[in-house]
């Protein structure tokens, strides 16, 4: 496959805009929906918001740029603004917060397992094995309040292909936000894939941080309220994780030129990938519109960096993420690393057993479970409704399951209220016994 964008002629700004008519379309079933088409569509939302959040940035802090290009720059964010509308309102209405948090957490597993294995840095791929086992366990939490709160299996918007299971558990994916901070790559050697891999999940978890803030209030019960913001508070530690994978000191027409760049890739693979007709046609003119953007900002970058736009993006696109089942792999990752924790020091990681008693972390993890983790109370009250955890994985998985808990939980800065490793046993124990009296009853 050789496609350069930059050799493309794409849709002129002066069509892009677009009546209300266009920019609402008409949503999917969620019924029938591909669950795959459902992370396509969250995740374009999160690239768009993005793209449309960079340009504000960039009329802000530069000043060496004249003001017809200002004036471009804030017609392109226009114009992603419309795009981002689309994408998001895709969505039904009748679609609950916690089925889309299902489909924002798909995206997350689905779309860090495939970086990882496409990843030539083995520093960033690390990274992403690390914040995919932690997405892992939030799909795992949810889908507990999913089933008690509105009667939804996982499988009614993962559709089987991504495995719902405990991961390394939500309470110790909270860290001092300093360990966070990761090393960054080197603008001048690091590939056009690698950049374009970070942007893109960067996106997806800064809107996935944003729509639990802004919907997470939207239940009444009280643990699932404090779940949200525990999980939230996650998806900061991610932006900050990820962000700080970019090298900072790339200039504005560079990040300028990134940014359209990973949205031309992103549409591509969008557009290619499509099973929904009518969807894929929102695909193919967004692509187009990108190509467009892409080439105003190289011509600024020619302008006023007197650089090549290939020395940045290359000369051909790259693909950021097929959504395709990641089960085996996450499973691998799962089974070898749910005992990673961030190093305390040189920016790397460590197995649990080789951190020091003094860990930045712990501080944190401590405050703020002080009183309970509303990631395990979310557990204890399933066994109320069902006697064991809401669990979807081969009979193989499932069977690990407490011993993923033993290697994923830590010793200190545990909350009082934690499943235990005996305790899940118990419950599993206990849902057999009464599985089988009911087919007696029966
Ligand atoms: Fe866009
Ligand atoms: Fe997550
Ligand atoms: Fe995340
Ligand atoms: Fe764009």
């Amino acid at each position: 496959m050789t496609f350069n964008p930059l050799k493309e002629k794409g849709m002129p700004l002066e069509k892009q805009l677009r009546n209300w008519h266009q920019i609402v379309a008409k949503p999917y079933k969620k019924q029938k929906v591909d669950c795959y088409t459902r992370t396509r569509q969250i995740l374009m939302n999160g690239i768009e918001v993005e793209g449309w959040g960079f340009k504000h940035q960039f009329n802000r802090f530069m000043s060496e740029v004249d003001s017809d290009d200002k004036a471009t720059i804030s017609r392109l964010g226009r114009i992603e603004n419309q795009q981002q509308m689309t994408c998001n309102w895709l969505c039904p209405a009748d679609q609950s917060v916690l089925e889309t948090t299902l489909g924002y957490e798909q995206v997350a597993v689905d779309l860090t397992a495939w970086l990882a294995q496409n990843e030539p840095d083995e520093y960033v791929k690390e990274t992403f094995n690390f914040g995919l086992l932690e997405d892992f366990d939030h799909l795992y939490r949810y889908s507990q309040f999913a089933y008690m709160t509105e009667g939804i299996e996982p499988s009614d918007i993962v559709q089987g292909q991504t495995d719902v299971i405990v991961g390394r558990p939500t309470q110790h994916h909270h860290n001092c936000n300093g360990l966070r901070l990761r090393n960054f790559y080197d603008k001048n050697t690091a590939s056009p894939q690698t950049k374009v891999n970070i942007l893109t999940v960067l996106s997806g978890e800064q809107q996935t941080h944003n729509f639990y803030a802004e919907h997470g209030f939207m239940y009444a019960d009280h643990v699932l309220r404090e779940t949200y913001a525990e999980i939230k508070d996650v998806e900061e530690e991610h932006v900050t994780m990820y962000e700080s994978l970019i090298d900072p000191s790339e200039s504005m027409f560079e990040k300028a030129l990134l940014h359209e760049f990973t949205e031309v890739c992103n549409y591509y693979t969008c557009y290619e990938d499509e099973t929904d007709e009518e969807i894929k046609k929102y695909w193919e003119i967004f692509l187009d519109m990108e190509i467009g953007h892409l080439k105003l900002v190289a011509d600024m970058f020619k302008k006023y960096e007197k650089r090549d736009p290939e020395e940045i993006i290359g000369s051909e696109i790259v693909i950021p993420c097929r959504f395709t089942s990641q089960k085996a792999y996450v499973q691998k990752v799962l089974e070898k690393e749910a005992n990673k924790r961030l190093a305390p020091d040189g920016k790397y990681y460590k197995n649990y057993d080789e951190i020091p008693e003094d860990w930045a972390s712990y501080d944190v993890q401590e405050r703020l479970s002080e009183i309970s983790a509303p990631s395990e109370n979310c557990i204890k009250l399933i066994e109320i409704y069902h006697d064991r955890d809401i669990v979807e994985a081969s009979e193989n998985l499932k069977n690990k399951e407490v011993t993923i808990l033993e290697k994923g939980l830590q010793t200190k800065a545990v909350a009082h209220n934690t499943v235990m490793p005996d305790d899940l046993q118990d419950m599993i124990d206990k849902h057999e016994q009464r599985e089988k009296q009911k087919e007696e009853i029966i």
